[in-house]
């Protein structure tokens, strides 16, 4: 089979190693790709934006499948696209991608199909917001409706916060038709968690659980970013609340979907808050996540192009995913100053020795490759630069592999968290 992956960060690295080691899979092509999965697949330089030529592409190269890493080209429709071509792509048509892409759509389906997430308010008029916001408790929680590239929640402690908050996203228009819509909701506290799964419109198979770290400090602190490491599985997921996501979040959302004439096949994340033992739904997502993807992956025993074949042909019902028992954990390597303004072009200097160790693997994100003469090395060429992922004999081992690679690696103005998955040590009886 002749492969093409979308994107370019460490989530379709990982991609692309896991397929790489499928018998099934003859080549891979990545649009556009990075400096590490260069070396696994053939990198073609088309803008994400442009799907005609992504499709143009695929039908020239006679491309077998297509899988769609991040969410935009899903959003603007590319699953439709390549349908109505007759090019093979796994991934939910622009409809179902609503659950992603428009936090009203979701927010709305969930209380229409009694699937548990935060009470709210969705508003489309300014002065009715605010007068809204000065009957509230605090804090709360203001979300832009449309995709803001993961900047559109807010969670101000006071009424003068949230009111800054609203009129910058509905009068000053930051994220513009983006926040055309508010939805205000109640603020519920409890641990994050990432439940995935791979429905083919009607049934549906969950991945191991995960959980990313969003904020750039230890302990959670200072402001979101894309994700700054992850770990699988989760204690606090495992047992009853993954049963009850399961049962009570996941399955109602595919059958709600299909009963609205939309049914969803591709990926369905879940962002979950456990709150007393019971989880809600935070949000959804239509594709796999970055870094989750980074540790869910390389705990996967089954063939992952036998996975989406299964869920393409629908044949989800009579599939099982096999999982290796071992832990893993991923540690984001970024530059300094991310989330805000930093430098590229810094010289990544110890990829090679991470290469030799046992049970630790290098998936890059902004990196890219200089040739000079006979030298060849990568180079940071974006906020999150390298995730360092190591599998291990619990988590504590996982964790102690992963950061002892990561002492190997050096560019200046490297900065990481050092505290990924302590929260799975929390939990007692956590297979340390
Ligand atoms: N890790 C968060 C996301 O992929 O959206």
């Amino acid at each position: 089979m002749k492969i093409l992956v979308l994107g370019s960060g460490g989530r379709e690295h990982a991609l692309i190693w896991k397929l790489s080691t499928s018998k099934k899979i003859d080549k891979i092509f990545a649009i556009p790709g990075n400096g590490g999965i260069a070396e696994l697949a053939e990198v073609v330089q088309i803008s994400l934006q442009n799907l005609g030529e992504i499709a143009d592409f695929a039908k020239e190269e006679e491309i077998d499948l297509t899988i769609v890493g991040p969410e935009a080209p899903l959003v603007e429709g590319i699953v439709d696209l390549f349908n109505e071509r007759g090019l093979k792509i796994f991934g939910p048509m622009k409809e179902a991608a609503k659950l992603e892409a428009s936090k009203v759509f979701a927010k709305r389906f969930m209380k229409k199909f009694g699937i548990p997430t935060a009470s709210f308010e969705i508003f489309d008029d300014y002065q009715k917001a605010r007068e809204y916001l000065k009957t509230q408790n605090y804090p709360l929680v203001i979300k832009a409706d449309g995709l803001c590239a993961g900047k559109g929640v807010f969670v101000p402690d006071s009424l003068a916060e949230a009111e800054e908050t609203l009129f910058n996203i509905m009068e000053k228009k930051v994220f513009s038709s983006s926040g055309d819509l508010v939805i205000i909701e109640k603020f519920i506290k409890g641990e994050e968690v990432s439940i995935i799964a791979i429905s083919d419109g009607k049934n549906l198979i969950p991945l191991v659980s995960s959980q990313d770290h969003k904020q750039i400090y230890n302990n959670d602190k200072g402001p979101n970013t894309g994700g700054m490491g992850a770990y699988s599985p989760v204690p606090i997921a495992e047992g009853e609340i993954f049963k009850k996501t399961y049962q009570e979040i996941l399955i109602p959302t595919i059958n709600g979907m299909a009963e609205l004439g939309i049914p969803f096949k591709g990926v369905l994340y879940a962002g979950i808050m456990v709150v007393n033992n019971e989880p809600f739904v935070l949000e959804f997502n239509v594709r796999l996540g970055d870094p989750e993807t980074q540790v869910i992956l390389p705990r996967m025993k089954s063939d992952l192009i036998e996975v989406i074949m299964a869920a393409l042909e629908s044949r989800l019902d009579n599939f099982e995913i096999e999982w290796h028992k071992e832990n893993c954990i991923a540690v984001v390597l970024a530059s300094g100053g991310y989330p805000g303004s930093y430098q590229t072009g810094k010289r990544i200097y110890g990829i090679d020795k991470i290469k030799e160790l046992k049970n630790v693997i290098v998936f890059h994100a902004g990196t890219s490759k200089v040739t000079e003469g006979q030298d060849e090395y990568y180079v940071a060429a974006g906020g999150r630069v390298l995730n360092i992922v190591a599998l291990g004999e619990g988590i504590k081992d996982a964790k102690n592999k992963a950061y002892q690679a990561v002492g190997l690696i050096k560019f200046d103005d490297m900065y990481y968290r050092n505290d990924i998955s302590d929260k799975a040590f929390k939990k007692e009886g956590v297979n340390g």
